[in-house]
């Protein structure tokens, strides 16, 4: 077995394990990719500021995300086709999720089913809802959610017309997946998958087939969301949501400080600043980019929660000192699962934590609530190598 160190270990050997199609799926953006690249490489524009001889044996990464407990400020986002990174990948990844202490999203685009997850776990999940046509059945989502214990909603709005993604495109993507002579042949160099896959009844997205009336064949994801998500969605709409839902409501997909005030005033707990991996709107601002003025918009009205290039516990560090309250994993935990199932995510998660941990540690701080922008230095900041200084650093740390 080799030795993990790092998410991209782990994003080497799903590329080898899962076959193209959904590698492809997971691992891809929409039209140029810009976005979907700025998402991490704007991480590694900003700089940690190191401070030393600060005792630094307490470390405190417990917190709440939306009011409930999280053993770090990282949960597990809502992924479409979960299921078809691992057999069985949605159950996996929230029992992962719930042996770290942190907390689990199941998309509306699930293999696994609502039902499945809950008698699979025994701490509550949060449901991420897609916003559909049939009303009725969107409602029926939220009342099986409620049904199952479900303590948070995430509710996704910026994915009512799906963004292009090439490599699907061309892959034929759907689940159950297109068995095009390409797939079948790629398929057939993953036998660990095929196995497993042959050991399970989940092929298709249990949230919906079998639940929507009339929905039997799904073709392909874009032919379906294109038929079945709705493009009249509207701020109004997002009442009868909240009251039908009547918990704690996550809104995902902000970008833009204007939208993050309405969302505050929808009564949003918590709103997740998010270009949804790069899937959607290419061209967009990188997460990272926006989320201090997102949350000087929102102040304390409501919860800011970050998604968009997380790859370790470090870009974690980054986007709670840039004002994120919490934060999200997609690809770095579908690496994990495709890696190696259960193990996989645990992986991932551990490999996170204890990043976050160390950097923590070196950047001087005790505690996830006290990092701030002086623990961050900007590229305009960043003196010229042997050129003349001009860093100032932003502000003092407690200790001093
Ligand atoms: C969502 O389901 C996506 O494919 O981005």
């Amino acid at each position: 077995m080799p030795v993990i160190t790092c998410i991209e270990d782990l994003r080497r050997m799903a590329e080898r394990r899962v076959p193209r199609v959904f590698y492809d799926y997971a691992d891809s953006g929409s039209w140029t990719e810009q976005t979907y690249r700025e998402n991490s490489a704007d991480f590694s524009r900003i700089r940690l500021r190191q401070r030393v001889a600060v005792n630094m044996e307490r470390r405190d990464l417990a917190t709440t995300m939306a009011g409930q407990p999280a053993a770090m400020p990282v949960a597990l986002a809502p992924t479409g086709l979960t299921g078809m990174q691992h057999p069985d990948g949605e159950i996996l990844a929230a029992q992962a999720a719930e042996e770290c202490g942190v907390p689990f999203t199941l998309s509306t685009m699930s293999i696994c089913s609502i039902e499945d997850v809950a008698a699979a776990t025994s701490s509550p999940f949060w449901f991420q809802l897609y916003v559909m046509r049939d009303r009725d059945f969107a409602a029926g989502l939220l009342d099986r959610a409620k049904a199952a214990g479900c303590s948070a909603l995430v509710l996704t709005l910026d994915l009512q017309v799906i963004g292009q993604r090439h490599k699907d495109l061309k892959n034929g993507l759907g689940a159950p997946p297109r068995l095009t002579l390409a797939n079948i042949l790629n398929m057939a160099t993953k036998p660990r998958w095929c196995l497993g896959m042959a050991q399970t009844k989940r092929w298709n997205f249990g949230n919906i087939v079998g639940h929507a009336s009339g929905v039997e064949d799904m073709g392909t994801l874009a032919e379906w969301t294109a038929a079945q998500f709705d493009p009249t969605l509207t701020w109004d709409d997002i009442d009868w949501i909240r009251d039908h839902w009547g918990g704690t409501l996550i809104i995902k997909g902000i970008l833009d400080p204007e939208d993050a005030r309405i969302a505050a005033d929808k009564g949003a707990d918590a709103i997740i600043v998010s270009n949804h991996g790069g899937r959607q709107l290419d061209g967009a601002m990188s997460s990272l980019t926006v989320l201090p003025q997102v949350a000087d918009a929102v102040g304390e009205r409501c919860e800011v929660h970050f998604d968009g290039g997380i790859r370790s516990g470090q870009d974690v560090l980054k986007a709670l000192a840039m004002g994120a309250r919490g934060t999200y994993i997609g690809r770095a935990f579908l690496y994990g699962l495709g890696a190696m199932g259960k193990p996989g995510v645990t992986a991932a998660l551990e490999l996170i934590r204890k990043e976050l941990e160390l950097t923590l540690a070196l950047c001087g701080r005790n505690d996830v609530h006290d990092l701030d922008l002086s623990n961050l230095v900007f590229p305009h900041q960043i003196p010229a190598p042997l050129g003349p200084y001009q860093w100032q650093p932003q502000g003092k740390l407690a200790a001093e």
